[in-house]
């Protein structure tokens, strides 16, 4: 309603245009369109209006050409209304991401955007570090190896498994055959949850404030590719989804216990999954033949429930992967700590630290752009809606940074500046290259 009406203002003419049909976004997605719809951005301008020497079936042929024009503008704009991003021109370094690869495909984990990472940190002199996500150490080995005033490095993981991963391959780069990384870098790791990372800091000195933090959200290859750990969609395995195996909530837990509403509840809003309804209905009825407790048993469910109408094979692959990510999120509670522990990064951040974020979906992706605004005071401002964000127009700086060419627009608070107006997203060579970077989007905040 809100684009419908948006559109009218701009053609007050008596132009009787069958306006097109909203596009099938979140409601937040379509909020953000219509707000940023402008005169200035929507060329319509060869829009051609009735004129009464037309005659009526000339006219019909008009008002017809007329929605056709106008449905196409429409959509394209809104498109790219939508994908509000900067895609990365970086040019990627193939050979060395084929390396992560190796000869035998044998990588745990293909770190994604990490030119776009370094790029970001390069410019900070990082005499300590905080990798949040250790994963396989992909990010941390070449943030590492770029630093070598790195005094202090820390890692973490809620998974023991990625954390016994990475410490080795860390090791490996501090004592290769040649010493030039022995130096006095202290490195500690630990398995925990980065929600907690002012008492680690707090741990090893009271007023320690670090130059660098990065936060990697999301599952590694290593926990997909372990049908054990139940995340994989395609291959049949227990209903866990813990990234921490110590927690005692599991994915078969929420799907065979918890309230139906409950259940439902996650498949909406963690999954933003529109037949949630009837799967929640599926699930609570296959408790009484004793419930679920493989993922394959899942995935039948799913393609069970699946309309064929609604794009066969494709149709149910894409709810399945909903419902696996809804299930994940709830399993690890990974949205309702990621505001707080953004938050506990920035304050852990030196003047002129930086803190980048890597999420991989939209409900993520909402909450470190949410609170990155919330962290510089923007919704203290003058409320002028510019490109989709409630800001003081005037904090918006549109021009690229003098000195780094990756930075193209920044807005400026108080206490910090957003680095990344729009997110970074990977190049398409990325993303042919590693299809797994596909949906990551990199958004920075620097403190002072
Ligand atoms: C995408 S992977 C990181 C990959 C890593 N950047 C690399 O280059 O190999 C995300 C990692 O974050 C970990 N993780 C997820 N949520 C976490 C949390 N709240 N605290 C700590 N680690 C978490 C996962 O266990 C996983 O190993």
């Amino acid at each position: 309603m809100a684009a419908k009406s948006a559109l009218k203002n701009l053609f007050p003419y008596n132009c009787s245009l069958k306006l097109p049909p909203p596009p099938k976004f979140p409601l937040f997605f379509r909020f953000t369109a219509a707000k940023a719809i402008t005169p200035a951005a929507a060329d319509f301008s060869t829009l051609e209006c009735s004129s009464s020497s037309i005659s009526n079936s000339a006219q019909k042929k008009q008002k017809a050409k007329n929605a056709k024009v106008l449905k196409q503008k429409t959509s394209s704009f809104v498109e790219s209304q939508v994908k509000r991003r900067t895609r990365s021109d970086r040019e990627i370094d193939e050979d060395s991401l084929l390396k992560y690869y190796g000869n035998d495909n044998s990588c745990p984990h293909v770190p994604v955007l990490l030119g776009e990472v370094l790029d970001v940190f390069a410019s900070v002199p990082l005499r300590s570090f905080v990798d949040c996500t250790l994963g396989a150490a992909g990010h941390s080995s070449a943030i590492i190896k770029a630093h070598p005033e790195m005094k202090l490095f820390l890692g973490l993981d809620v998974d023991p498994v990625a954390h016994e991963i990475a410490q080795a391959r860390i090791k490996g780069d501090l004592y290769p055959d040649c010493c030039k990384f022995t130096s006095d870098l202290q490195v500690k790791t630990f398995v925990n949850n980065f929600k907690n990372i002012k008492s680690v800091l707090h741990d090893i000195d009271e007023k320690l404030l670090v130059d660098g933090i990065l936060m990697d959200l999301g599952m590694s290859s290593m926990q997909v590719n372990n049908a054990e750990r139940g995340f994989s969609v395609l291959n049949n395995g227990p209903l866990d989804m813990r990234m921490n195996p110590q927690a005692s909530l599991k994915a078969e837990d929420i799907l065979n216990s918890w309230p139906d509403a409950e259940v439902g509840k996650v498949l909406q809003e963690y999954g933003e999954e529109s037949n949630w309804y009837h799967i929640q209905n599926k699930i609570v009825k296959a408790r009484l033949h004793g419930g679920l407790h493989s993922t394959a048993e899942l995935v039948d469910l799913i393609r069970s429930s699946a309309s064929r109408t609604r794009g066969g094979r494709q149709g149910w692959i894409k709810t399945a992967i909903r419902v696996f990510q809804a299930l994940r999120i709830a399993v690890n509670d990974e949205l309702n700590t990621l505001q707080d522990s953004i938050h506990a990064c920035f304050d852990s951040l030196a003047s002129g630290g930086r803190l980048a974020v890597i999420s991989f979906h939209s409900l993520e992706d909402r909450i470190v752009k949410q609170t990155f605004l919330d962290i510089i005071n923007c919704n203290g401002g003058k409320d002028e809606v510019q490109d989709g964000w409630s800001c003081d127009p005037a904090k918006v700086i549109v021009d690229r940074g003098e000195k780094e060419a990756w930075i193209r627009r920044m807005i400026s608070g108080q206490i910090g500046s957003i680095l990344t107006k729009r997110p970074i997203t990977p190049s398409e060579k990325e993303e042919t290259l590693n299809p797994r970077s596909r949906s990551a989007k990199l958004r920075v905040i620097q403190k002072g």
